[in-house]
């Protein structure tokens, strides 16, 4: 039974739309009030009750901002949530995938960051998905940690859907144009997850061969302000969009200038195809299937 932690979330869901294209695989998807991943009573007995052989670990704190003035709150789900699967799976046996951030790297680095690059989190999100990850390969070194960035679905509080409102309310929107990385379009990312797990049940792909850290996103590099004029464009929406600097939009969480992640290992590794930014964005909102 292939477990799906934060089922309510954007890749939660996306999980939920793919699990009938994998009718051999079996699913559980547990939302935030079926399982809270921080109590570890809670993990284990779950782990007892359910036969979970896998546990795609899609629950996560987001709230980059809140989390400065809600560290606990965030260190308890991203760190001490993502320890209990991973203990929980340690136990069992059963494997794991967990996600992670492009905010672990936030250095004057200028060139696509890769798995082995230097780590160097600000703010209380980026820190406390670090301490998770860590915390995960401690407990589990077998478990495949997928960094991802600028995650966005059909569904879901995310730049897309906010770009799409304001475009249909405001002639004019300002967008920051020095913070560059990639748009992760979540059903992209989970098809490829699957993909893996499926070819790992299927005896076609050791299960070590996930093991340790990897990157995902979708091809290409843009920055905010590209990304929305893309949005407009695409979603034919009459809004100007204009540059603007960071310094202009301060938010209590520092954002990483630059966090675009190398995909060559994933790529390498396991011959995947990894769509460009805009063909995603195109499926995305013009496609009513994904
Ligand atoms: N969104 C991005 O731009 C982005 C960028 C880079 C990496 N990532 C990473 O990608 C992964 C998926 O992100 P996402 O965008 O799908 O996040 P999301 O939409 O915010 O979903 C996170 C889910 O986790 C659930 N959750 C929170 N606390 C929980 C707990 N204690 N127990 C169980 N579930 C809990 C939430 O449920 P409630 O809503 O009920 O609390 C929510 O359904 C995360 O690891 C995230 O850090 C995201």
């Amino acid at each position: 039974m292939i477990l799906i932690t934060g089922a309510g979330g954007q890749l939660g869901r996306c999980f939920q739309k793919l699990a009938p294209d994998y009718p051999e695989l079996k699913f559980l998807f547990a939302t935030s009030s079926d399982l809270d991943i921080t109590s570890r009573r809670a993990v284990n007995a779950f782990f007892k009750k359910n036969n979970i052989t896998w546990v795609l670990n899609c629950a996560a704190y987001t709230a980059v901002d809140k989390a400065e003035s809600e560290p606990a709150r965030a260190r308890a789900v991203n760190v001490t949530g993502a320890a209990n699967l991973a203990h929980a799976c340690a136990e069992t046996g059963a494997g794991m995938v967990h996600f992670s951030t492009d905010y672990v790297y936030h250095n004057r680095q200028n060139t696509p960051f890769r798995e082995d690059d230097a780590t160097s989190p600000k703010g209380v999100y980026a820190r406390t998905k670090l301490a998770g990850e860590k915390a995960v390969q401690r407990m589990l070194p077998g478990a495949m940690i997928v960094r991802t960035s600028w995650v966005y679905a059909r569904e879901g509080a995310n730049f897309v859907n906010t770009m799409v409102r304001l475009g249909n309310e405001r002639p004019e929107l300002r967008v920051v144009f020095d913070q560059i990385g990639t748009p992760t379009y979540a059903p992209d990312m989970a098809e490829a997850v699957l993909h893996l797990v499926q070819k790992v049940e299927k005896d076609e792909l050791a299960q070590e061969k996930l093991e340790g850290i990897w990157h995902y996103s979708n091809e290409g590099v843009c920055s905010w302000y590209d990304f929305a004029c893309a949005v407009m464009e695409i979603a034919g929406l009459n809004c100007r969009v204009l540059p603007i600097e960071s310094r202009e939009y301060p938010t209590p969480a520092l954002r990483p200038p630059f966090s675009v992640l190398n995909k060559g290992k994933i790529k390498e590794a396991f011959g995947l195809t990894i769509p460009h930014w805009r063909e995603s964005l195109k499926r995305s909102l013009q496609d009513d299937q994904d």
